[in-house]
Formats: structure tokens, sequence, C-alpha cells
């Protein structure tokens, strides 16, 4: 299949890219970092057919930019793997009333914009979309109050589109990670052991403590996932799923 992961060169993105051309998907990844991108498409290209494109999610031009292109490259287009650019930590009291704004094209339009640019040939190829979230969504999360209040529309995008594009035969479902194993977590871990004055290895178990399955998962566990979501059998749609090793105390 021909798929978009964006925000991909690193983390998440990559680790779902790798899972996906590892399967025999065609993929396009994207970033807004030309370094970052040269280094992921390197790598990447030992696992499969891939290409890369230079976007900015916060950009509507880029965005648009980056379907266009990425459906000539592919010729048509069957899944978009949406993730978004890591949000800026903070509480409410210290987050600066710009950064909202940037929060939202982050963390929101840039999820409307990936979708409407390519919906027309998602409807072609009866294909599917996959939006990355987080657990935060159900359960707010300390210092992180711009994704805890802005990634909840996602929720509502997801079940909305599930509804009206479900008779295309589009599925379209969301993923809430909890803590997986990335550069951007190394650091929040790392942050956290120089605060705390104590070493990222103690922190870093002290946080795999209180997750019911005691580790962090490996971002290319998120990709077998979306490549099982993304499957043209799979009868999926419309769901919001957890992926956090059993983290979330909710029961729905
Ligand atoms: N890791 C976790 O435990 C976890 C849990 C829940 C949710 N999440 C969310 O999942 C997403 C990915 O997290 P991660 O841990 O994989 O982060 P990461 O390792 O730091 O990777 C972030 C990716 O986003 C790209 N990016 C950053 N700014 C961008 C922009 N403006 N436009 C396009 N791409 C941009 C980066 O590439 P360039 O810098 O090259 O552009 C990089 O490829 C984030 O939204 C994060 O909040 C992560």
């Amino acid at each position: 299949m021909r798929v978009i992961v964006t925000a991909s060169t690193k983390g998440i993105g990559y680790g779902i890219s790798k899972v996906l051309l590892e399967n025999g998907n065609e993929v396009v990844i994207s970033g807004h970092n030309g370094e970052n991108l040269a280094n992921a498409l390197n790598n990447l290209k030992n696992y499969g057919k891939v290409y890369g494109i230079i976007s900015d999610l916060r950009n509507i031009n880029d965005v648009r930019n980056l379907i266009d292109k990425s459906v000539n490259i592919l010729k048509g287009l069957d899944a978009v793997v949406y993730v978004a650019p890591p949000p800026k930590p903070g509480n409410f009291e210290s987050t600066p009333i710009e950064m909202w704004d940037d929060a939202v094209k982050s963390l929101l339009l840039s999820a409307v914009w990936v979708t409407k640019f390519s919906l027309p040939y998602i409807k072609e190829s009866k294909g599917s979309y996959v939006y990355l979230s987080s657990f935060a969504i159900k359960e707010p999360q300390e210092n992180l109050i711009l994704s805890n209040v802005v990634r909840i529309s996602l929720a509502g995008l997801t079940r909305s589109l599930s509804k009206e594009l479900g008779k295309y035969g589009i599925k379209v479902n969301m993923i809430m990670p909890g803590w997986i194993e990335t550069e951007r977590v190394e650091e929040v871990v790392n942050s956290r052991a120089k605060s705390e004055g104590k070493s990222s290895e103690d922190i870093k178990k002290e946080i795999e403590k209180g997750i019911p399955l005691k580790r962090m998962a490996k971002p290319e566990e998120i990709g077998e996932l979306v490549n099982f979501l993304i499957a043209k059998n799979t009868y999926i749609s419309g769901a919001s799923i957890p992926f956090d090793g059993g983290l979330l105390n909710s029961v729905f």
C-alpha cells in the first residue's frame, strides 16, 4: 500500500514507517528539518521503498505540498498516518497565550489539513486514516496543558469522520500512546532526573514501575498496530485505542 506518515524522521513516526516498509508498503516520510529527513531516509532505505518530503505541519502550504507531492510520487494514496509534532510542556499559568495558537496549528489544524487535502485520493482507494494522539486526552497529565486540552479534538474528528466517510469504505481510527521510548522521552527523563537530583536510569525505573506491563514500548510496536489497522480487510473504524501497557485508570 501507498502510505504517508507525518512527523516521521524520528521517534514514533519513524518506528511506524520502518514497520510499514518491512511489511511491503511504500512510504513517504516527512519532517521540518532537512538534516533529520536525510538521516532517516538513509536508514529507512534498507527496509523498502521510502521517499522524503520536507514539510512543517504548522504551515498549511507545506501540508498541501506534502500531499500533492506524495500522491505524485506514489501514484495514489491508500493510507495517511498522522503523527503530530511534540507539544511544548508546561502548565496553564506558565504557558504564554501565543503558544496556544501554535499548539492548535500543530496538534489539531495540521490533522484537519492533512485529512482535507488527502481525502479525494483516500476516497479513490477506499483507504484509511490513523491519527496518533496521547493517553493524556483521556486522563490529563501534569505539565502537559497544551496536549491535554487541544488533542482531545482528534477523538471528535476520528468518530465524526468514521461516521461520515464510512460510506466510501474509508476507515478512521486513533491510537493513544502512553510511554514510548523515543529521543523526546529520553529528554523528558533526563530533565526530570536533573530537577530531582536522581539518575536518568532511576527516573525511568520509577516511570516503568507505574506501568502495569512494567516497561515502556518501542516505536516499532505501534507500527505493528498501524499495519493491522490500515490493512484492507480490517473491520475496525471509529476506534480510539490506548497503547499504554495498561496505564489508563478509567474503565472506558
Ligand atoms: N513518546 C511518547 O511516549 C509519546 C506519548 C504520547 C504521545 N506522543 C506524541 O507523539 C508524537 C511524536 O512523539 P515522539 O516521542 O516520537 O517525538 P520525537 O522523537 O521528538 O519525534 C518528533 C518528530 O516530529 C517531527 N517534527 C517536529 N516538529 C515538526 C513540525 N513542525 N512539522 C513536522 N514535523 C515535525 C520531528 O522531525 P523534525 O524535527 O525533523 O521536523 C520528528 O520526526 C508527539 O506529538 C508526541 O507528543 C509521544
